[in-house]
């Protein structure tokens, strides 16, 4: 019998999915990768086992990636400050490449010759994925059910979930499509289509309305080593717990939320609302180290690296080369960004209020207007005649 892996989340259309591959002779294995999905919303894993069975599967694996995925995904983007289109943090396209890299494994070791996904044909998702399993084995076959099944709505998919008796849970779904991690929160379709709506409230996860926050703001205290985060207010934290309490904290100061309108993959643009609560107050400490220490053209060069970087993640290309090129030049710029940085949560704001690095390039002693000024300004006179001779005529 033909072996597939399939990407499975529980939802209404990977649990149709297993039905569908199995009517077309697949024995069906799920996956489900445990990106931090289930925070604070108590996401329960055994439930969705028991619906994969129920729906069909043979085996259902379960994997908690969350470490992995906050080392080898959220770290690097971090260090490099990508941001797609100004606004985006990247949560949904930082997770795909790393379901990929299981998908492939599980299939491997199962000694299945396909995987699955439930990504729709409209999407960046689906090359995200399809991308990184063909270069991490290109001889695996990939089945994208949703780009060629007969189901023309919801409504049909539902009748032929009860026909089959797929258990879905359909009261629970919001007229949204959400993905969600450790590292955000991704919402689109419904009303949201309407680029004039203002975003109804009952659609955030993770942030309160900045108009219904407290009246008095948050002070916090980031320590980075090297370009991680280790401290806040100067207490050790684990990574996962950092993110988790920041994303507490900055949800409840109504902080990361974004609305935008961005240009995808396959032409289109499209509307989604973000929220990043904890990626947001880490971006921005982040950047205001990295202004510190980092000189001039280092700065300015990594500037565009980040442009970049962005770009491939959010084009599906985590696994090519030149973003690992990039890798190497993200990590080497990092070996001084170690420092704290103060910052003031307030009202959906969070802007930083304070700096130290013992690596800092600031001389108090060069930029002071004050008398312990040790700047020579008599050989700025120089300096200037230099720099504009080449543009007089
Ligand atoms: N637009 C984002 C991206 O391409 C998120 C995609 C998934 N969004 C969703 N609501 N399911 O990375």
């Amino acid at each position: 019998m033909k072996k597939v892996v399939l990407a499975y989340s529980g939802g209404l259309d990977t649990s149709c999915i297993v039905r569908w591959l199995k009517e077309r002779g697949y024995e069906v294995i799920c996956f489900v990768a445990d990106l931090g999905q289930g925070f604070g919303q108590g996401e329960n894993f055994e439930e969705i086992e028991n619906r994969a069975l129920a729906a069909g599967a043979s085996k259902v694996y379960i994997r908690d990636l969350q470490e992995e995925f906050i080392e080898d995904f959220i770290l690097p983007a971090l260090k490099a400050n990508a941001i797609y289109e100004g606004k985006y943090l990247l949560a949904t396209a930082l997770g795909r490449p790393l379901i990929a890299k299981y998908l492939v494994q599980i299939a491997h070791k199962e000694k299945a010759q396909s995987v699955a996904h439930g990504c729709t044909g409209k999407g960046n998702d689906q090359v995200r994925l399809e991308v990184a399993v063909g270069i991490l084995d290109p001889t695996l076959e990939i089945i994208a059910p949703v780009r060629d099944w007969e189901f023309k709505s919801r409504e049909e998919e539902i009748e032929y979930a009860l026909k089959y008796n797929i258990p879905i849970d359909v009261t629970k779904k919001k007229p949204y499509s959400i993905d969600r991690n450790l590292w955000g929160v991704s919402i689109e379709a419904g009303i949201l289509e309407n680029l004039e709506q203002e975003p109804p409230e009952d659609i955030y996860l993770l942030t309160k309305s900045p108009t219904h926050t407290a009246s008095y703001p948050k002070y916090l205290e980031i320590t980075f080593a090297k370009g991680v985060p280790t401290k806040i207010d100067g207490k050790l934290f684990k990574l996962k717990n950092l993110i988790n309490y920041l994303n507490e904290v900055g949800g409840q100061f109504g902080v990361g939320r974004a609305d935008m309108v961005e240009n995808r993959l396959v032409g289109i643009k499209s509307r989604e609302i973000y929220e990043a609560p904890a990626g947001t107050i880490l971006y921005t400490a982040h950047k205001e180290l990295e202004a510190l220490v980092l000189d001039r053209e280092l700065a300015h060069f990594k500037e565009m690296v980040s442009l970049k970087y962005a770009e491939l993640v959010y084009y599906g290309l985590w696994f090519s080369a030149l973003k690992n090129a990039l890798d190497g030049f993200i990590n080497q710029t990092q070996k001084l960004v170690s420092g704290t940085i103060k910052l003031r949560l307030s009202k959906g704001s969070c802007v930083v209020v304070g700096r130290k690095s013992s690596h800092s390039l600031y001389k108090k002693e060069l930029s002071t207007y004050g008398k312990e000024d040790k700047f020579d300004q008599k050989l700025a006179e120089g300096f200037i005649k230099l720099w504009g001779m080449p543009y007089k005529r």
